[in-house]
């Protein structure tokens, strides 16, 4: 029985992320339990998503978020006082009411995140419950398949790679626990390879934890996670391999150019380009081709490859649901990564994989390169029947996190639980 229960008290400061800097940390204190919750940060930001509140000055560089915890402690403390902790919708409204503004960028949405997962929480803990039954209490739970980011490129790591991330996918496991093995694997299959053929330096890791080999060529990076799958054993339909280009980072708006590859390319080129590695490589995932505009280029490719490839929209869609309709409209992608912090509360959130899934699409619950110990997507996976979670590499306590929680979930659920890898393979 859910027990009626309110928020008394409000509390936030200051953690540190993956990166080392700030970011909000609410607690929700409702007179049986307390929930705590920390936001993360992105690095290839989309340009639509909700705003991040952060102080500017000399103090951590500009990036503190001492504003933002301020407006916890302040307007939104008094604005959620006496709610219902478990009417998450009643919550998120009244803080998006408070903002008042389309982005959040009055209060910040870290600050207005901090406390909607927080309160998730709470509410969670007030019922005795674990945060997936409190997300959703009924129907079957499957899990979703970890999208490993195994080498990195992009904004995310000090090489050359302009693909920002390189994943694999073991569709081909049974459960969740067995494909988080099967990821460890190969990850660990993969730094063997890369010490042996570009030396010890090759091995260093970037934001998400996977590999910063000095590479240059998309195709070098597919080619030896292609090497590690198979010294693991495991045949390339067990395990899938995806990329997220980001490519709003490697776009010029001037020349209407991609640079990749050595090559500077119009969109066109880019996606034929995009084919021949889909060819060779069999991208099961190939997330934001494009830039976070080019809704054109987006459906182009999903009419060419959208029958065997997820083409994923991130930055182009930034988990807002104004955004998603426009692109479900014009056929734009038939997947959409979802990330908390893009939008901002824990209840848009929730909508944004509803319009997704009512539109046939595969929803992608997604961490950020800046991230905290927080196992909060692990959950939200689980409860809104995620298809995949992108938590990055099988490394790094912020990433684990969230791979341990899932291990976790699975084995309260046994045998009650799916696993959502069959069907995508
Ligand atoms: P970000 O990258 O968190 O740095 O934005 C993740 C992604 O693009 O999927
Ligand atoms: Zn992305």
């Amino acid at each position: 029985m859910a027990v009626k229960t309110n928020i008394l008290d409000v509390r936030a400061r200051q953690v540190l992320d993956s990166r080392g800097n700030p970011t909000v940390e609410a607690e929700v204190e409702s007179g049986r339990a307390m929930g705590r919750a920390s936001v993360p940060s992105g690095a290839s930001k989309g340009r639509h998503e909700a705003l991040e509140l952060r102080d500017g000055g000399e103090r951590f560089h500009g990036m503190g978020v001492a504003k933002a915890v301020g407006n916890v402690r302040g307007a939104l403390r008094r604005g959620v006082v006496g709610l219902r902790v478990d009417d998450q919708r009643r919550l998120d409204h009244k803080m998006i009411s408070l903002d008042g503004t389309p982005d959040k960028s009055k209060l910040g949405a870290n600050a207005i995140l901090a406390v909607s997962m927080a309160s998730a929480k709470a509410a969670a803990n007030s019922n005795g419950v674990s945060l997936f039954v409190q997300l959703r209490k009924s129907g079957r739970y499957i899990l979703p398949v970890p999208m490993m980011n195994v080498i990195n490129g992009g904004e995310h790591a000090g090489n050359d790679l302009a693909v920002q991330e390189f994943l694999i996918e073991p569709v081909g496991a049974s459960s969740c626990a067995e494909a988080i093995r099967m990821g460890s694997e190969v990850y660990h299959s993969l730094k063997a390879i890369l010490v042996s053929e570009h030396g010890r330096g090759a091995i260093n890791v970037g934001d998400e934890g996977g590999f910063a080999p000095p590479f240059r060529l998309t195709r070098e990076a597919l080619g030896s996670i292609r090497k590690a799958v198979s010294a693991s054993g495991y045949s390339e339909k067990e395990v899938k391999l995806g990329i997220d280009a980001a490519a709003s980072t490697f776009y010029d708006e001037k020349s209407g150019r991609y640079t990749l590859d050595g090559h500077a390319m119009s969109g066109e080129a880019l996606e034929d380009h995009y084919a021949r590695l889909r060819d060779e490589f069999g991208l099961l995932t190939i997330e934001d081709p494009f830039h976070e505009e080019a809704f054109d280029d987006f459906a182009s490719i999903t009419k060419r490859l959208g029958r065997s490839t997820k083409v994923i929209g991130d930055d182009i869609y930034v988990t807002n649901v104004a955004r998603i309709k426009l692109g479900i409209e014009k056929k734009a992608t038939n997947a959409v990564l979802i990330k908390l912090n893009q939008i901002g509360t824990v209840s848009e959130t929730e909508d944004a994989i509803g319009l997704a899934r009512a539109a046939g699409w595969t929803p992608v619950v997604s961490h950020r390169s800046g991230e905290t110990e927080d196992p909060f997507i692990a959950h939200l996976a689980t409860a809104f029947g995620a298809d995949f979670i992108k938590t990055g590499a099988p490394a790094r306590g912020e990433r684990v996190a969230k791979y341990n929680e899932l291990l976790r979930i699975e084995e309260e659920l046994r045998s009650k639980a799916g696993y959502a890898g069959r069907e995508l393979g």
